[in-house]
Order: structure tokens, then sequence, then C-alpha cells
């Protein structure tokens, strides 16, 4: 976890998180792809948590910078989210992959999503948008709060 200004009480701003973004970018393990990615995930109550891309010679097995930092944040006890930068090196932005929607998902959908691109363009989406009619708990005849 970084420390972070929420900490003190005061809000993180955007370009805060992007920096964290940023910075876990650099300890991505990308050998295979070589799209390194880094994720600042902000709990509710003003932690953050990083991850990075982490490939594998065996390529299914690699996960993605938004997945790390969720387990990263959940194994800390962190269970309600309110933003997460993505930080890419490409020109277009990288918008989160299905998998990784799914699993922030869980969590909750109004968490803002921001995704940064090399050249500093960001696009910004609530979670609610870019996973319409997702799976859930009420799919398996459970209460949302069951499964929390
Ligand atoms: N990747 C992420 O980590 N997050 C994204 O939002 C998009 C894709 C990773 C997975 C893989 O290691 C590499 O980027 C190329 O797909």
């Amino acid at each position: 976890m970084t420390k972070t200004r929420a900490q003190d009480g005061v809000t993180l701003s955007w370009e805060d998180l992007a920096a964290e973004a940023r910075s876990a970018r650099e300890r991505a393990h990308a050998p295979y792809s070589r799209f390194a990615v880094g994720a600042a995930l902000e709990a509710a109550d003003g932690r953050v948590f990083v991850g990075c891309n982490v490939e594998s010679a065996s390529y299914p097995v690699g996960t993605c910078a938004e997945r790390v930092a969720l387990g990263h944040a959940v194994v800390s006890g962190a269970r309600s989210f309110a933003r997460i930068v993505v930080a890419s090196g490409g020109a277009v932005p990288a918008s989160p992959c299905g998998m990784c929607r799914q699993a922030l998902a869980e969590f909750g959908l109004e968490l803002e999503v921001m995704s940064v691109g090399g050249n500093g363009v960001a696009t910004t989406w609530r979670l609610r948008d870019l996973l319409p009619a997702h799976f859930g708990p009420q799919q398996l005849g459970l209460a949302p709060e069951a499964a929390s």
C-alpha cells in the first residue's frame, strides 16, 4: 500500500492517483507483450493499492494490473472502492479488459475508472457503464450483501 494524503483527510487528486499507477507500471513484468500496465485502486477509506501486469511464459497465466491491485487491496482488508487509474504507454488509453471489469464489479459498480495513455491523454468511465448487465450474486440466487 502506498501512503496517501487521504489518510490525513486530504483527498488525493486524480493526477496523484495517476502518478501512483505510472510508478506501479515501472514494475510491470511484461516481457511477452511489452505492454506494461500499472493500476492504482483507491479504497473508500483513502488507502491506495497498486498493481502491475504480471505475465508468464505460459501466456494465459498472466494477470492484469487491475486484478493485481484488487488482490492487493482485498488481502489488506479493503472491500469498498472509489476510484481506479490504469496507466499504459499506448496512444489510446487502455480500457480495462472484460475479466477485470467483472472482478472489480464484485465490489461495486459506482467505481470511477480513469485510463491514462502514454501521452497523458485520459478517459474516464463509471464501471456501471463499462459492464452493463453484469453477472452478480443475484444470478446465483443470493442477495448482494450475502456475497460480502
Ligand atoms: N493488460 C492490463 O494489465 N490491463 C489492461 O487494462 C489491459 C491489458 C495487460 C495484460 C497483458 O499483460 C498486456 O496488458 C497485454 O494485453
